[in-house]
């Protein structure tokens, strides 16, 4: 099994890639690091806690994380995921809290206290934790295994601005630093996460499933059909965060290739850019891999096994 810590901003395609990886028996879940991204860290941190209960995952641990970016303003995006995170499901106080100890700190101390890239990272929103957990550690980069990142955008221009895509549009800087550090860097773009939609057959073969966590998977993905439909004019919402997730649990559902990503940081037009240069001989290295085809059929094979394997009540 992949040891894997999930770090995210939950959100409504965080909460569908949350309920694949609770209910991916091949995954062995460390913890769940949430940070501010979508909407604020308390919000995240206590959806977070609302969809393991939904799946009967009390036993995974959820850490509260860095509440703003290294050093831009915190900006949401509650219009695509609802002012409470989750669409237009009523938030509840869950019944566990969350974890003593901060995101960061829990994430050096879990990685670092296991053999040398054995545990994974998915991260699913701004990467603000993941670069603070490599300041405060900087031996942490060559200790890590695979970090799977959902973010950025390369041919499909960006989703935020023209150019940038929302995780590494909103901080940036700790895109440049976990990109710069030394880590295995697989990053899930808008190119790959754009032919991943949920379609009306395919979020009716989640529902189907007929469990609590089948049924906010599908809530969230509805959601997210009825605002895309608004505001970008789809009627099958790219469904982002599962990407990374999906290609922990089975590699062979995306094509990537190696490259060097680097991040445009400064300017206020094109912030958040995502360069993303495949030729060894103008890049020196290709450190990082980036993703550019997907199966989308076989991700939601995944989602849809997961949830039905989620209890009953
Ligand atoms: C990413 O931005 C967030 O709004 C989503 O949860 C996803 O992680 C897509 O650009
Ligand atoms: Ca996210």
């Amino acid at each position: 099994r992949q040891a894997l810590i999930i770090d995210c901003d939950p959100g409504v395609d965080d909460a569908v890639a949350l309920v694949l990886a609770f209910g991916s028996p091949a995954l062995e879940l460390l913890a769940i690091t949430a940070v501010g991204g979508n909407v604020p860290v308390e919000k995240t941190a206590r959806n977070a806690r609302i969809l393991r209960q939904v799946a009967g995952r009390e036993d995974v641990p959820v850490f509260a994380g860095a509440g703003r970016p290294l050093r831009r303003e915190p900006a949401g995006a509650g219009a695509f995921h609802g002012e409470e995170g989750l669409g237009d499901l009523e938030p509840f106080e869950p019944e566990a809290g969350c974890a003593d100890g901060h995101a960061v700190d829990a994430i050096v101390d879990l990685v670092m206290e296991r053999p040398a890239r054995s545990v994974a990272m998915a991260v699913l929103g701004p990467m603000t934790n993941l670069a603070l957990a490599l300041r405060k550690e900087p031996a942490l980069a060559a200790r890590l295994g695979p970090v799977a990142a959902m973010g950025g955008a390369r041919s499909e221009g960006g989703n935020i601005t023209a150019s940038a895509e929302f995780n590494v549009w909103a901080d940036p800087d700790a895109a440049a630093e976990v990109l710069a550090s030394g880590c295995e860097v697989a990053m899930f773009g808008l190119d790959v996460t754009h032919q991943v939609r949920a379609t009306d057959e395919r979020i009716a073969r989640v529902a189907a499933a007929g469990t609590p966590a089948a049924a906010t998977a599908a809530a969230m993905m509805r959601f997210s059909q009825r605002v895309e439909r608004e505001i970008v004019g789809w009627n099958a919402p790219p469904v982002h965060d599962p990407c990374p997730v999906a290609w922990l649990v089975r590699p062979a559902l995306f094509g990537l290739t190696p490259c060097r990503i680097a991040v445009e940081t400064e300017s206020d037009l094109t912030r958040g850019h995502t360069a993303v240069e495949f030729r060894e001989a103008v890049a020196g290295e290709l450190p990082h891999r980036w993703a550019t085809r997907a199966d989308a059929d076989g991700v939601f094979d995944l989602v849809a096994a997961a949830v039905a394997g989620a209890p009953r009540t």
